[in-house]
């Protein structure tokens, strides 16, 4: 049985990965408000294991240490964290063009998808120890290799993730710490829309079975659990 933190675990993919690995594993969701953290957990359909939510803003600091403590009260050592809040400003979402997005936006989205993903993993890594798994929920959108056209925001901070990704890996080897970014399909959720191809839990169980299956490179880009190009 595994110690889980899984940030943004109130909805969408975080709340998929939390009902699945509840059956057989210890898991915490972080949640922006103690309402959405309780209504999380009490959703769960599965009678669960040892589950928990800590209130966590990933866009500050100070929040991330304080949930932090509170994982610490809970979890001796973590042995797998997803770094999965993220965002996709709305107004992003179609074709605004780079020359038409706003600094603001980029800035902001930054601020959670990448540096957030920073803020979380410096505190987390304080409970790992050898062996433990971290995976960065990034996108086929900050591909550099299939780059497409507007969400601007969105797709820098993902390849920015992805960079950020491949210096952990590097930097936490010595520790025996493995660090994957992955994309997760195209995904029903409030960000993916109802026009996805994939259910959450059609993606969530292929998340599961490799975040948590018996090989886990380090450094790598893999959907599906398949490697793909940076
Ligand atoms: N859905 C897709 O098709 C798709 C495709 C590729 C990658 N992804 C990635 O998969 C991850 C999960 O996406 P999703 O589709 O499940 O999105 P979602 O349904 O919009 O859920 C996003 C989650 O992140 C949390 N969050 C946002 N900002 C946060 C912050 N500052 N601090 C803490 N939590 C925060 C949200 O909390 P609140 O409820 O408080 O807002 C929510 O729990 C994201 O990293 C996304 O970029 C999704």
């Amino acid at each position: 049985m595994k110690n889980i933190v899984i940030t943004g675990g109130n909805r969408g993919i975080g709340l998929g990965l939390l009902n699945n690995l509840s059956k057989d594993h210890n898991v915490i969701i972080t949640s922006r408000t103690e309402e959405k953290g309780l209504n999380a957990i009490r959703s769960i359909v599965q009678s669960p294991k040892k589950v928990d939510f800590v209130i966590m803003d990933v866009n500050k600091s100070e929040s991330v240490i304080k949930g932090f403590a509170k994982i610490k009260e809970k979890f001796e050592h973590i042995d797998v964290l997803f770094n999965n809040a993220g965002i996709l400003i709305p107004g992003l979402k179609f074709n605004i063009s780079a020359v038409d997005t706003d600094e603001e936006s980029i800035l902001k989205t930054f601020n959670t998808n990448t540096i957030g993903v920073l803020r979380v993993t410096k505190q987390s890594v304080l409970l790992m120890k050898s062996g433990a798994r971290i995976i960065n929920i990034s996108s086929g959108m900050g591909q550099l290799d299939d780059m497409g056209s507007g969400s601007l925001a969105y797709r820098l901070s993902k390849t920015a993730l992805n960079a950020l990704t491949k210096v952990m890996a590097n930097e936490l080897s010595e520790r025996n710490i493995s660090v994957n970014a992955i994309c997760p399909g195209w995904v029903q959720t409030d960000m993916g829309g109802k026009d996805a191809n994939l259910t959450i839990n059609e993606s969530v169980s292929k998340i599961i079975s490799f975040a948590l299956g018996h090989e886990f490179p380090t450094g790598k880009f893999l959907r599906h659990g398949e490697i793909i190009p940076w």
